[in-house]
């Protein structure tokens, strides 16, 4: 078992976002029908910026990616500001004019939801399996909306948010953690396993304990993350503030 991933540390959540913009380039550009999982927040941010300026700039097309998130709010329609449907358009499939058949979300509405919500997996599965997955890390350790708990054989099931995980995305209702949907479905961590290469990215102070207790801690669904070190392709880029309790095994560190 490994103590820590392969690391990347750099000075600033931009430069750290950057970098995980030019290995999403990187995977597209040596396969260009790659399977992308993606993940919404704020981490993303700077790293779909990248992305978008590596096509503008030409180096790569995602015109024959498909990509599948990662979670989705319960309940959300597709053009509910909130949803993570719409960041995704608004972030990257948008400016990107991806085709909507190449994008997919877990489903997350209907009365049968439970029972549906696998078959994601099996989506997933036909589509040739996610070939580059990139993952956020919630400050309880959660991957995904996997929460302290899941189990590690845990597929595309409905999950019930903290209420840290409800506070901490309170900013995007308005600062309200009460209107934070209380469901969302997610990928489990069986499914992020599966992924053949995973990129996880972590900025701020407020992701270091996280990211200590996820590769130095015990390797425990109580610590949802610690199951990325079974995993034998992770990389961990962060910012100097997140990868404060952590030491870098690799690479240059321009720190
Ligand atoms: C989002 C997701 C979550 C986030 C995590 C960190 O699709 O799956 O695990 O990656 O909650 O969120 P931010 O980046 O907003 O700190």
């Amino acid at each position: 078992m490994r103590e820590v991933m392969d690391l990347e540390v750099f000075a600033t959540a931009e430069e750290a976002g950057a970098r995980v913009a030019d290995l999403a380039a990187q995977q597209v550009e040596n396969f260009p029908r790659s399977v992308l999982g993606l993940a919404t927040g704020s981490t993303p941010i700077p790293i779909y910026e990248g992305i978008v300026r590596h096509v503008r700039a030409g180096r790569i097309t995602l015109a024959q990616v498909t990509t599948f998130n990662l979670d989705e709010y319960v309940g959300l329609g597709p053009d509910d500001p909130h949803s993570f449907a719409f960041y995704m358009r608004q972030h990257l499939f948008g400016p990107l004019a991806l085709n909507p058949a190449q994008t997919f979300m877990p489903p997350n509405q209907g009365p049968d939801l439970k029972t549906r919500a696998p078959s994601y997996d099996r989506l997933i599965e036909g589509r040739g399996g996610i070939d580059w997955q990139l993952l956020g890390i919630g400050r309880n350790g959660h991957i995904g909306f996997n929460e302290p708990g899941t189990p590690f054989d845990s597929e595309t099931h409905i999950a019930a948010l903290s209420d840290s995980t409800r506070r901490a995305n309170a900013p995007w209702f308005d600062n309200d953690w009460d209107r934070v949907p209380r469901q969302a479905v997610t990928m489990g961590l069986a499914t992020i396993m599966r992924s053949r290469a995973i990129v996880l990215a972590a900025f701020g102070e407020d992701k270091a304990d996280a990211l200590a207790q996820a590769f130095r801690g015990p390797l425990t669904p109580e610590v949802p993350a610690s199951v990325l070190r079974s995993h034998p392709s992770v990389v961990v880029i962060a910012d100097r503030a997140a990868a404060r309790l952590l030491a870098p095994s690799r690479g240059a560190y321009p720190v």
